[in-house]
Order: C-alpha cells, then structure tokens, then sequence
C-alpha cells in the first residue's frame, strides 16, 4: 500500500448519482422500493438526488480544491450490469471510465465500492442476497469492473456493510426486502460474506496491482456496568455485529462461538456448504474499511421476542434493540445524540482501533466513513455546521491517538462529500461537507465544516 496517507470523502451512487434510468442503466432494487408505497417513512426517491452523474466534475474539482486526495464511491451495478448478469451496459463503462479519469487529474485516489446495498433488480426478485446465485451473479460483476477499471483503481472494496445493510434489509425491515427475521438476515448476510471472497479470489486471479478490503460498519461495544452478565453481552454483541464480519474477511473463517450461537438459537445453517470453507479461506481481504460512526452499549438480554428499531423521522428515540438470548441495547441518557438519537462519541473510535489491532495485528484499516446527519440551515449564503466541525474534530482526533499508539491506520473518509439521499431518512438529513440545494438545481456551496476540513488537511504533518 502507498505511503501517503489519504484524506478525502465518500459517497455511494444511488444516493449521489440520480439519472436512474438513463443511457442503459437497469432498475435497482432501490429504484423499485423508492417508488412504492412501501417506501413511506419519506417517500422520495434517487431519481436525481444529487446528480452526481451530471455534475461529477464539478464534486471533484471541489474535493481537490478542498485538499482532498482520496474519493470513495460505489459503482452500480445496474449501469455496468443493467440485468444483475449478461448484457453489459457500455454507456455506464463509460461513466465510470470518465469518473476515475477526472479523480486521477485532480490527483484524487479512487477508492471504488462494488456494492453500496442497490442491487439489480432483476436479481433481487428471484431472491436476492437469500439466493446463493446473486454471489455468482457478483463474481461476474466484479470482474468487469476489475478488468475495466483495475489499471488505475488501486482501492477496491467489495461489499459496503454486511452488517448494517442486512440488518436493515431483513431485521429491521425499513430497506428492502423489509423483512423481520433474524435468520433470513444471517441467511442474506453469508451470502454477501461469500460474494465478498469470491471476487477477492477473483481479483487476486486477475493478477493486478492493487489492494482489496471490505467495508464494515464496526463498533466499539461497550456496558455501563462490568459484571459478568454485561461482559457476556458484550461479547455476543461482538459476535452479531464485529466479528460475523471482520474475522470472515480477515481471517477466512467464521468464529466457532459465533456458529455455536445460530445453532443454539436453531437458525437453519444448511447454506454453509463445506466447499465454502476454502472460497473464504483463499478470499480474505489485504485492508478493512470501516465505517465509524457511534459507539454500541448494551446490557443484558432480559425477556422478550426480538425486535430491532431505529430513528429514521428524526425526532424521538434512538435505535432499539432487544436480541433474544443475545444482547439489549443500552442508553446513557448524558452524552450527547444527534437528532435520530445517534450518540456522539468520538473516543468511540479510538476504542475500535485498538481493538480491531488486538484481534487482527496485521491488517490495515481506512476509516471509509465518518460523519455526523444534521438538519443544516443555509442562512445569507452560508453554512454553518460547528456541530459536524466538532464531531470530525474530535474522531479525527481520537484516530490519530490510536494511530501513535500503533494502529495501522491509512486514511480517513468523510461521510459524505456533499449533500445526498440519506436512505429512507430522506433528504433532510444531511452530512455532506457541500451542500447541495435539492429545490434549486442542485447547486452546491461548501459548508464550514469544508472549509475546516481543508485547513486541518493542510496543516496535518506526518
Ligand atoms: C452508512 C452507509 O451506514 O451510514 C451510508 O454506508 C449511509 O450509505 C451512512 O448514508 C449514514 O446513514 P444514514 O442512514 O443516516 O444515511
């Protein structure tokens, strides 16, 4: 891996791109849910979001000028791949061809995502994740992308939060297919573990110059009390969220207690084939991305069946969970949340580096998303966000602490480089550095926190 290390921002196409049925692009799972009555929580869609499709050079140019040297986004795979397989969509090449050209003559490092939760729909109805055919269906994709894009990509990442994405998807139920049921999501999210190695072990095949991850939504998981029930909490919220995911892709195998615990809760294991073992033994990845956000506190599992919540309105609670024979949530009503409830905890991030060090010594970590939503105000033509100044300031911080304390750490990504569909939370939950004027054509202006962000680049020393 390169020395320099990256600073930059992220994004993800259905919620930047829009132009969701243009030059040959395929209908996504999203771009279905977007506009169904299922999706009435805030029922807009990507249609045009951001228009990044349109305006890239213009997002890039003020990402360059913003002193940043790294881009994140995702690729979708309904533009190269409009039917999840097959006829491949010359027109979305293009784009993407155009995209990474345009970060490389900013001297921007491309970072590409293969899978950012918008899968084609075509896939998606003949089961989707649950569907051991989608991992091959991604295998295929991958290796266009590879072989199209991976002389000047150098940072490739396969899938973007297994856990998060199907928690969502299949326990939560607010994404697509808004399914409530654990053991349909560990169902859904082995697949995804598997599609990862098996375009990791396509990659190493194509013999390439670059390095490959995996993006994680990782947490701190922390307990107000040190007893042995909350340590025990603790590890299994560990297991549910972390390690299902990060010992997979580093190490190539599934945690023993983590199997233990589905075959105790009488989850049907029946897709993991021996055959898998080597796909995922042979396909581990050479850096973790992760998303840091929050920390996860919990307690004790006392009673009742499981249930999980979130805070997509922005107003109430925060997110919810009761996960029967595991873990509780927990709250600790004096620290600060945002208004969907998200805690705000910037040492949250110096406790996961150090841990992700104590359980995998050997493998670096870019720090793919960081960032705060909030309701910002564009007030006489300015932005003022001293609350997401704050938040960057203090995880910034907190990383670079780890970093002298002998985490590998390699870069860092703001979520989000500028305004964009916030999922099912709409559009008012914004995180981006610029923000974009969604009732006026999309124009961007950067926000303080831009301006912040620049200087702190400019002044951080090695
Ligand atoms: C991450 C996702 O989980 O969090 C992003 O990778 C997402 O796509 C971000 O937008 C913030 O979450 P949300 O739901 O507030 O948009």
């Amino acid at each position: 891996m390169d020395n320099k290390f990256l600073w930059g921002s992220a994004t993800a196409a259905y919620q930047c791109e829009g132009a969701w049925n243009e030059d040959g692009k395929g209908l996504s799972n999203w771009d279905v849910f977007c506009h169904s009555e299922k999706n009435n929580v805030n029922p807009v869609t990507g249609d045009v979001a951001s228009d990044h499709y349109h305006r890239y050079e213009e997002d890039i140019k003020m990402m360059a000028e913003g002193g940043q040297n790294a881009y994140r986004f995702s690729i979708a795979w309904t533009r190269i791949l409009p039917n999840g397989v097959g006829e491949v969509n010359q027109k979305g090449i293009d784009f993407y061809h155009r995209l990474i050209d345009t970060c490389l003559k900013h001297e921007i490092e491309p970072l590409v995502t293969l899978y950012h939760y918008d899968l084609p729909q075509k896939l998606f109805e003949k089961g989707g994740w649950e569907n051991r055919e989608t991992t091959d269906a991604f295998e295929e994709y991958a290796k266009v992308c590879f072989k199209e894009f991976g002389d000047r990509v150098k940072y490739w990442m396969t899938i973007n939060e297994p856990n998060y994405d199907t928690l969502c998807s299949y326990a939560i139920g607010n994404y697509p297919p808004n399914v409530q049921s654990l053991s349909r999501r560990w169902h859904a999210m082995y697949h995804l573990m598997l599609a990862s190695a098996k375009a990791v072990n396509t990659y190493r095949k194509l013999g390439l110059n670059g390095e490959i991850g995996l993006v994680s939504d990782s947490y701190s998981i922390e307990a107000l009390e040190d007893t042995p029930a909350y340590n025990q909490a603790k590890k299994n919220a560990d297991l549910f969220f972390n390690r299902s995911v990060n010992d997979v892709c580093v190490y190539g195998h599934y945690p023993e207690q983590f199997i233990q615990k589905l075959v105790s809760d009488g989850v049907d294991t029946s897709y993991m084939f021996e055959e898998d073992k080597k796909i995922f033994q042979t396909g581990t990845i050479d850096f973790l991305g992760i998303n840091a956000y929050d920390r996860i506190l919990v307690k004790p599992y006392t009673s009742g069946e499981t249930i999980l919540t979130n805070n997509n309105t922005g107003t109430g609670d925060g997110p919810k969970a009761v996960i029967k024979d595991w873990f509780e949530f927990d709250d600790d009503p004096t620290t600060e949340k945002n208004p969907w409830g998200m805690e705000i905890y910037p040492k949250s991030i110096y406790d996961l580096l150090l841990e992700l060090k104590a359980l995998y010594p050997t493998t670096p970590v870019i720090i793919t998303e960081n960032g705060i939503g909030n309701y910002d105000k564009f007030i006489n033509g300015e932005i003022k966000d001293p609350y997401r100044i704050d938040y960057l300031k203090g995880f910034i911080e907190n990383m670079l602490e780890a970093k002298t304390k002998g985490c590998d750490v390699r870069g860092y990504l703001v979520w989000s480089t500028m305004d964009l569909y916030s999922w099912i939370n709409g559009y008012e939950k914004r995180y981006g550095l610029v923000y974009v004027d969604f009732d006026n054509e999309n124009q961007r202006t950067p926000k303080e926190s831009y301006y912040w962000y620049r200087d702190f680049i400019r002044n951080y020393e090695e």
